[in-house]
């Protein structure tokens, strides 16, 4: 009897130790790439500055074209690394309670990861440059005569990243992006996601569950859900082609037959009305105009069956967490998020009650506020 309390035990701190190692090298081996990408951007801005006689200070990191202002506030190191760990030590307690598995590495085996490491870094110049001259509009460019049916406000470099949502070198290094921003920490934020889902799936026969996660991008959700819960099919919605591949490839094999993918707009889903039990939409929201959004809400109410589930991840809002503001004012302009500011103060709960879904939990992790609404029956 002592010796399998012993044995259980020593599982959980096997555990434990292995969740610590991986993802404090996590957090270093992404906080180290963005260190050094501030180095070769700063020296991109200061070239930049040079060449056009600006006298905007060499690590300002602004573009020249954002108006001057007051000195931006600096990211206090120390409160990020606090609300990481306390992201993680959630993360490892949803784990433990049995919500979904321990993650696996998703950048695949150390030489794939290396190979990214290179790509990202390889493209950071070009980033930079964007950021310094102001210029997200070369996607628009390369569009304007074959839009490719795209709306307009989706043409453009955003985070200015090199082709915008458009190209498959895009996609491949888009989550090394976002893990180098957030340090890490972006794969733990998303999979609070899964909490909610896990809580519907458990309820349910998940082989019945209707479930799409749309703005599905390379998968971020999409493949640890199904992953996590092993007789889930999904459909991954997106309007890019090539995020839509990457996702797809990036699937192992024994989950694709559970996978679909549909190249769609989340303004006009390829789902019949009230088809859906479960929609997710993760950091979708702050990319699109107002307009869109509210357009995009009705559509989720529309899909969504009577008593069916929004599971919305997404940055923070304004006051969601008030030590945080300053950090969201950063975005905008270091990371062209042209619809970001209007986002930071949307009414969301009065912009889903439209089509009648309505809020019934909300959470936040770190930097994403996690909400879960239901669509009201008779809605
Ligand atoms: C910030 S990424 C998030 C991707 C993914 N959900 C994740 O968690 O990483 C935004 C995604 O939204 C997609 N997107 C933006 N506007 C869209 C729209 N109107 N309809 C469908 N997808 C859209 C982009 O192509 C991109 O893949």
């Amino acid at each position: 009897m002592a010796e399998a309390s012993l044995s259980a035990a020593a599982r959980i701190w096997s555990r434990r130790a292995r969740y610590a190692a991986r993802q404090g090298s996590r957090v270093a081996w992404f906080a180290a790439h963005g260190e050094l990408a501030q180095a070769i951007s700063r020296r991109v801005s200061r070239a930049h500055a040079r060449d056009n006689g600006t006298d905007r200070p060499a690590d300002d990191g602004r573009p020249a074209s954002a108006p001057a202002g007051p000195a931006r506030e600096r990211p206090d190191l120390p409160r990020i690394l606090g609300q990481i760990a306390e992201l993680f030590r959630r993360d490892l307690a949803n784990i433990e309670a049995g919500l979904y598995p321990m993650p696996a590495g998703e950048f695949g085996s150390p030489l794939a990861f290396a190979d990214l490491s290179r790509r990202f870094l390889a493209d950071v110049p070009a980033v930079a440059r964007r950021r310094a001259t102001g210029n997200a509009q070369e996607v628009f460019e390369a569009t304007r005569d074959a839009p490719q049916g795209l709306p307009r406000y989706y043409r453009q470099n955003f985070h200015f990243q090199t082709d915008g949502w458009l190209s498959g070198e895009s996609a491949r290094i888009y989550d090394f992006q976002v893990e180098v921003l957030f340090k890490g920490a972006t794969a733990a934020m998303r999979r609070q996601a899964l909490v909610p889902l896990a809580r519907t799936v458990r309820a349910r026969d998940q082989r019945h569950l209707a479930y799409a996660d749309i703005a599905c991008g390379t998968g971020g959700l999409l493949a640890p859900a199904l992953a996590s819960f092993p007789r889930l099919s999904g459909i991954g919605v997106d309007l890019s082609a090539p995020y839509l591949a990457e996702a797809r490839s990036r699937l192992p094999s024994r989950m694709r037959r559970r996978a679909g993918f549909v190249c769609a707009p989340a303004e006009a889903l390829p789902f019949a009305t009230g088809s859906l039990d479960v929609v997710s939409a993760v950091y979708l929201f702050h990319e699109l105009p107002p307009k869109v959004r509210a357009l995009v809400a009705l559509e989720f109410a529309r899909v969504l069956k009577p008593g069916g589930q929004l599971i919305f991840a997404d940055s923070l809002q304004t006051g969601d967490l008030p030590e945080n503001d300053g950090l969201l004012g950063l975005f905008p302009d270091l990371f062209h998020e042209p619809y970001y500011r209007s986002y930071l103060s949307e009414d969301l709960d009065a912009l889903l009650a439209v089509g009648g879904l309505r809020r019934t939990r909300l959470d936040t992790a770190f930097l994403t506020r996690i909400a879960v609404y239901e669509k009201t029956v008779g809605a």
